[in-house]
């Protein structure tokens, strides 16, 4: 209150001095972030080409400082902007179609405009993993640059000398054309092109090397065809990493590579095709620790100047075609942890000398022909070993009973292994993923087998003798993979952390019954059964509920009888049912909340009733065949867009042919051999890769399909009426077998519209009228049967259609090649005819006719879910060399290489 005038102004005093500091400092801290006027109008430019369905960019506005946008940075002094980070975040769902894409409709799409390298102080620029579809090179595109007057260049015909890093990677649908440009970021170090194409640009290798800071460069899956085999030096001066996998290279491996002028770390050249042998003497890779080279065709001799490569630590030459022993001096690489020479044609036995490798962590030698024998010896010195990997048809295991390794193993595979299993296998602790294969040794004691395997999180038999009983036995493994081992009894036990259960093909009977109802969990992760190709008997039981997490079912070829259960139906994540080749009868209603099936294989058992209408829109394959389903093909149908396969053959159907087929749309499209069914799993360590096949029959070839076909077999109903016009608009068919009906009418033109068509069958129908000669562009078709209709007229000449007279018998009044009738028209320029020949016709004739009655029968089927297993993508050939029933498992590597 009696403050003195002197202590109020001292306080006026204090207050403006505070003020005034306030003001100095926004003043201050406004002019630091204030971000400059030009990168800002250079990047709102960029805005107008970007869509951003979900408001990433909804910052980016003129009245905010543009140094607050999302993903810009600033420097703190010069209000430039330097960083550009709008990275596109997708999440997989745990359980995705292999054909179906990351979700990405919230990220960034549309235009990417290079106008952003104007951005004279940016050096970090990161928009991956986006969706954008096409690059706007402006006015700037390089070439119109070299011409323009020197004068007066835009910025980004200046040399954009401060980006560091670009990453435009896993943008899968950005087609860029052209690279010129890159060549002007003089000061790049980091290039990420993954997964984006560039087929188009055949320039690409000289607008990188003429980066002379280049340290790493990824172009993977980039589809690029040209590796320039023939050029012999490149002029990159700082590259350390180079990643071209998963391209499309079909020529040598190009001398550039091995010519650098850098010293080049890091090579990762696999899942090519290049298909030369390595070179003679030993290239300029002195420094190379990573040399990865597996999937390709490389052949010739591995040659013993790798062993110079000092500072090599991992060297994957699996996957090609490389033959000869392995090099002993591969044993000098002191600092190797990961060899992997997998599925070559190597022979020899294994040297003594890569006992030396004390550094090895993995060591994975599978499907060779090596040959001797494998003991402690080999594996001495390998106290840091966590993979091992070993097998050839010529290759003993011959292990001390008593021998405890020094190595405590993560990973371990062995195939053709005779007598015994290796005893020291019970001293590895921490295994977690076993692999067996092809092996005639004893498993036993079978308990303490069983036992032990309960530690593994993957346990894998595949052709083995075990001929033991698993009645009972727990298995925990999250997959559990034990097909064709023979073995017996009843259903094992499952824990909670089984998520995969496949046990295809063994000697299993009796009821399922334990193992669904017995069996209760509370919380069941099983994604897939597997158990087709057993001799199990009775019902499906009705407990189904407990296991609402199942996505696949197969129980074909067994001896199951009985209803298809209403618990089944509560299945609202199947996507796949097998349950071919088995007893059952009575309607198939019951599943009707099975919204979510992409594959229904019901084929070959005594099911009645209507057809199914009640399908989700995802359903692909729809196999009914050989049942006794009735009445009319529902109009519903025609709402499932993804069919791809309709296989209603041998049922009772009556009543016309729905005149809504065009509505399926996947049917349009002849990409279909390129698309596999199956889905993804994806588990914490590596996903899990389940894929369908198709197996056809043709005339008695059986041939397998991994990819999908379109084909729709209504073939031995009774299906009435003429075949509705709509069916000749689907033009990616591949295969229409409408033979053994009742249907009549004739064939349009339009049929020429199925440029796809590879078989063609509508045999023994009423069909009428002239063959029209648009068949004649049918340039597919290898099998056609028009025979026992009435079609009349002279077959078109001049096509595919030649095939063999019994395509066309049994219909009087077609004339012309390859039947031997003469057409009228063409009798009048023949005067000669041969007495004989009209009876031999009517011979063969009759004989073609029998022939047909057994030969007959175009088959298309689901033969249950095929696939491979895939361990580092390693084997998958093998596999399918091999293995009737194929699963597909990637199965990543554990111990990351960079
Ligand atoms: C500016 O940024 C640099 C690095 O980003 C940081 O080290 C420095 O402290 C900042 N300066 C100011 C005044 O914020
Ligand atoms: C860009 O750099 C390249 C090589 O570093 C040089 O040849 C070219 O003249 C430069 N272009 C401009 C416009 O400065
Ligand atoms: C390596 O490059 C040089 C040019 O620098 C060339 O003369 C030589 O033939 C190349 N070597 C190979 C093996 O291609
Ligand atoms: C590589 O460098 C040489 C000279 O060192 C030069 O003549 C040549 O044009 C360069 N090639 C490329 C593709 O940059
Ligand atoms: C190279 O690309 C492949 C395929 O994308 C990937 O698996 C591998 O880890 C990459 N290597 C490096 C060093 O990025
Ligand atoms: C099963 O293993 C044996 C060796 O034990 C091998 O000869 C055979 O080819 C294998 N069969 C299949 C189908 O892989
Ligand atoms: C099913 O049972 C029949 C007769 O009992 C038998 O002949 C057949 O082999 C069995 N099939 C399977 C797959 O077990
Ligand atoms: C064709 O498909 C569309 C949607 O895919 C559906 O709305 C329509 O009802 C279908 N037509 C018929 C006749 O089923
Ligand atoms: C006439 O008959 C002969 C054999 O008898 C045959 O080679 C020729 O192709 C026929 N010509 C016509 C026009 O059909």
């Amino acid at each position: 209150m009696d403050a003195s005038p002197s202590s109020m102004k001292l306080l006026k005093f204090l207050l403006l001095c505070l003020l005034c500091t306030m003001l100095f400092y926004s003043v201050m801290c406004s002019s630091k972030i204030h971000c400059n006027e030009k990168d800002m109008n250079t990047l709102l430019r960029f805005k107008t080409g970007v869509t951003d369905p979900s408001g990433v960019l909804s910052s980016w506005f003129p009245k905010l400082d543009c140094c607050q946008w999302t993903g810009v940075k600033c420097d703190n002094i010069t209000g430039r902007v330097t960083h550009l980070n709008l990275p596109c975040h997708t999440t997989q769902p745990k359980v995705v179609a292999l054909d179906e894409k990351d979700d990405k409709s919230h990220c960034l799409t549309g235009e990417f405009s290079l106008t952003l390298l104007e951005l004279e102080f940016l050096w970090y620029l990161d928009f991956s993993n986006n969706d954008f579809k096409s690059i706007q090179y402006n006015s700037m595109g390089s070439q119109k640059c070299d011409q323009l007057s020197r004068g007066n260049l835009p910025h980004l015909c200046r040399n954009s000398t401060n980006l560091r890093l670009l990453d435009l990677s896993l943008n899968y649908d950005l087609l860029v054309d052209n690279l010129h440009w890159i060549s002007r970021l003089s000061s790049l170090q980091y290039l990420s092109l993954e997964g984006v194409h560039l087929h188009k640009e055949i320039d690409w290798l000289q607008s990188v090397t003429m980066l002379p800071s280049l340290i790493e460069f990824h172009l993977q899956r980039c589809q690029l065809e040209n590796i320039y085999p023939f050029l012999q030096y490149a002029n990159f001066t700082s590259l350390q990493a180079l990643n071209l996998s998963g391209n499309d290279f079909e020529s040598e491996l190009p001398s550039w590579l091995f010519n650098l002028s850098c010293d080049i770390s890091y090579i990762d050249l696999s899942q090519n095709k290049i298909h030369s042998q390595l070179p003679k003497t030993l290239p300029n890779l002195r420094r190379v620790k990573f040399l990865i080279l597996s999937q390709n065709y490389l052949k010739g001799p591995i040659p013993n100047w790798l062993g110079q490569l000092e500072q090599l630590q991992e060297l994957d030459l699996s996957d090609n075609f490389f033959s000869g022993p392995i090099p002993a001096s591969l044993g000098n690489l002191s600092s190797l942890t990961d060899l992997a020479l997998d599925s070559n044609e190597l022979n020899g036995n294994l040297p003594d000398n890569l006992g030396n490798l004390f550094n090895l962590e993995t060591l994975s030698i599978l499907k060779n022909s090596l040959t001797g024998i494998v003991s402690e010896r080999n594996l001495l010195s390998f106290s840091k070993l966590r993979w091992f990997a070993m097998s050839s048809p010529g290759l003993i295991f011959d292990f001390d009973p008593e021998w405890i390794p020094p190595f405590q193993l993560q990973h371990l595979t062995l195939g053709y292994v005779r007598d015994k299993l290796p005893a020291w296998l019970f001293t590895q602790s921490s295994l977690e993923y076993l692999i067996i294969e092809d092996s005639t040794a004893s498993f036993e004691p079978l308990d303490k087998f069983w036992n032990f395997a309960t530690q593994l999180k993957f346990f894998f038999l595949v052709n083995n003798t075990i001929n033991g009983d698993i009645s009972n036995v727990l298995l925990s493994s999250e997959r559990v993979w034990l097909v064709s081992n023979n073995l017996r009894g009843g259903m094992p036990r499952i824990s909670p952390d089984v998520v995969v259960l496949t046990l295809y093909n063994n000697s299993l009977s009796g009821s399922i019954s334990p193992l669904l109802c017995d069996n209760r969990i509370d919380k069941s992760n099983l994604v897939h059964l597997d158990m087709g190709y057993n001799h199990l008997t009775g019902e499906l039981t009705d407990c189904w509920n407990d296991w609402k997490s199942l996505v696949h079912i197969d129980l074909s070829y067994n001896n199951l009888t009985g209803k298809i259960p209403h618990s089944m139906g509560s299945l609202s994540n199947l996507r796949f049912l097998y349950l071919e080749s088995n007893k059952f009868f009575g309607e198939v209603s019951s599943l009707n909340n099975c919204k979510n099936l992409w594959i229904l294989d019901l084929g070959h058992n005594n099911l009645s009733g209507v057809i199914p209408n009640w399908l989700g829109q995802s359903v692909r394959g729809l196999k009914l065949r050989s049942n006794q389903f009735s009445g009319n093909i529902p109009t519903q149908l025609c709402q499932l867009g993804s069919l791809m396969v309709m296989d209603f053959a041998g049922n009772r159907l009556s009543g016309p042919i729905p005149n809504c087929l065009h509505n399926f749309t996947a049917m349009l499209f002849s990409n279909a051999s390129t698309l596999k069914v199956g889905y993804i799993v994806h588990l914490p360590g590596f996903p899990v890769i389940m894929t369908a096949s198709i197996t056809i029959l043709i005339k008695g070839n059986e041939l397998e399909y991994f990819n999908l076909m379109n084909v729709i077999d209504l073939s031995n109903n009774i299906l009435s009426g003429s075949v509705p016009l709509e069916i000749y608009m689907l033009t990616g068919l591949q295969s229409l077998n409408l033979s053994h009906n009742q249907l009549l009418g004739t064939i349009p033109q339009e049929i020429g519209n199925l440029e796809a068509l590879e078989s063609i069958d509508l045999s023994r129908n009423q069909f009428s009228g002239e063959i029209p000669e648009s068949m004649a562009v049918l340039h597919y078709l290898s099998v056609l049967n028009l025979s026992f209709n009435n079609f009349v007229g002279k077959i078109p000449t001049g096509t595919q259609l030649g095939s063999t007279n019994l395509s066309y018998i049994g219909n009087p009044l077609l004339c012309g090649a390859p039947l031997t009738k003469i057409c009228p028209q063409d009798e009048k320029s023949n005067n000669t005819k041969h007495a004989g020949e009209e009876d031999d016709d009517d011979k063969s004739e009759l004989y073609s006719w029998f022939y047909m009655g057994l030969g007959i029968g175009f088959a298309v089927g689901f033969l249950g879910v095929l696939g491979a297993i895939f361990f580092n993508q390693r084997c998958r050939h093998a596999y399918f060399r091999f293995l009737h029933r194929m699963y597909d498992f990637v199965i990543q590597k554990m111990n990351s290489i960079y």
